[in-house]
């Protein structure tokens, strides 16, 4: 893990968030290929169904969860394909176990590709890439070297920590300097990005990659037909909210979510929207804006959707960290009691 600290220094993906157009075989897939652990569907009760609230299920993989919301307002578009389609999520599985895993995917009747042996995104190890049901791009990286913390609670399927993130960028001079503004990470081999690929190391494990594309996919939450989509980066629990801060002095607050409803189709051009900061549309998400009058999600210039999570180290080391969601933070401030949803 690198020494260096400062402000805003990201460690690990702590969780994402794809789109589902239906939620069930979604939940059956991340049980049975990620071996997760899912929790209790969110937003079936009528209360929910009351206020048009999302659909939406975690799966808890280790020590990281993934996500899926019900896409309510319009199908997901087609993917692009088997390992071209974007973004794409990896899990770390271990080096010994690739035959394994694509016996085991074979069983599972998953869509995969074969095992290769590759470089090119900034680490050296075997890439195992494959979809979920609803297209949306998967990987099992088995890396040369296993970051410290990374399988310690793999899931009984052998799927670790998440491993990287492929998205979508138009421009990569572009993405480095918003990245650099505000996730502090260090970029792997050169830097170079005239090969079409920006790859970040996180300081705990894993990696940030963007790729050059002419023309989004739209799987993004930055697209305002979508729901729930996003990347939640960990940063150390007490960078939380000055790194917030550096993003509001620097970025504008995109407003149309915090209004209530979306936008009709073809509304907004989301595509040519600068990068961004807006409500995170949960009740801690709601209590957050009014706190300070700013949202917790941020959009870079290509449509892709974070937030931050705090961790606390464990035994002085964020190889494990104690995860501080948004609640946490809100809590803080306004108690639980007063939290609501
Ligand atoms: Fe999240």
């Amino acid at each position: 893990m690198s020494a260096d600290r400062s402000t805003g220094t990201v460690y690990w993906i702590d969780h994402f968030v794809v789109g589902t157009n239906d939620l069930l075989p979604w939940i059956e897939y991340a049980e049975c290929v990620l071996g997760g652990a899912p929790r209790p569907v969110s937003g079936l009760t009528t209360e929910s169904r009351l206020h048009r609230g999302p659909i939406f299920c975690f799966v808890d993989v280790g020590d990281c969860h993934a996500g899926a919301f019900l896409q309510q307002n319009e199908p997901l578009p087609p993917t692009r394909g088997l390992g071209t389609g974007l973004p794409r999520y990896g899990f770390f599985i271990r080096q010994e176990d690739v035959e394994r895993q694509l016996r085991r995917l074979d069983d599972l009747g998953v869509l995969h590709a074969e095992a290769v042996r590759t470089g090119d995104l900034g680490d050296d190890g075997t890439s195992i890439v494959f979809q979920d049901p609803d297209g949306n791009q998967c990987e099992l990286w088995a890396p040369v070297r296993m970051p410290d913390g990374a399988m310690d609670h793999a899931t009984s399927a052998g799927v670790g920590r998440i491993s990287h993130a492929v998205l979508e960028s138009r421009d990569l001079r572009r993405t480095t300097d918003f990245m650099e503004s505000f996730c502090t990470m260090q970029p792997l081999g050169s830097g170079d990005v005239r090969h079409g690929v920006l790859a970040y190391g996180l300081a705990g494990g894993g990696r940030l990659i963007f790729q050059q594309v002419e023309e989004l996919e739209t799987r993004t939450r930055g697209f305002t037909r979508r729901g729930g989509l996003h990347t939640a980066l960990t940063v150390q629990a007490d960078d939380f909210l000055p790194t917030y801060k550096r993003m509001w002095d620097a970025l504008p607050e995109w407003d149309y979510n915090s209004r209530g409803g979306r936008p009709a189709a073809g509304e907004v051009d989301e595509a040519a929207l600068p990068a961004r900061t807006a409500l995170h549309g949960s009740g801690a998400g709601r209590r957050w804006k009014e706190l300070y009058g700013r949202g917790d999600d941020f959009y870079d210039w290509d449509t892709n959707c974070y937030h931050l999570v705090g961790g606390v180290p464990v035994e002085g080391s964020m190889a494990h960290y104690a995860g501080r969601y948004m609640e946490d933070y809100v809590a803080d401030v306004f108690g639980k009691a007063e939290m609501g949803d």
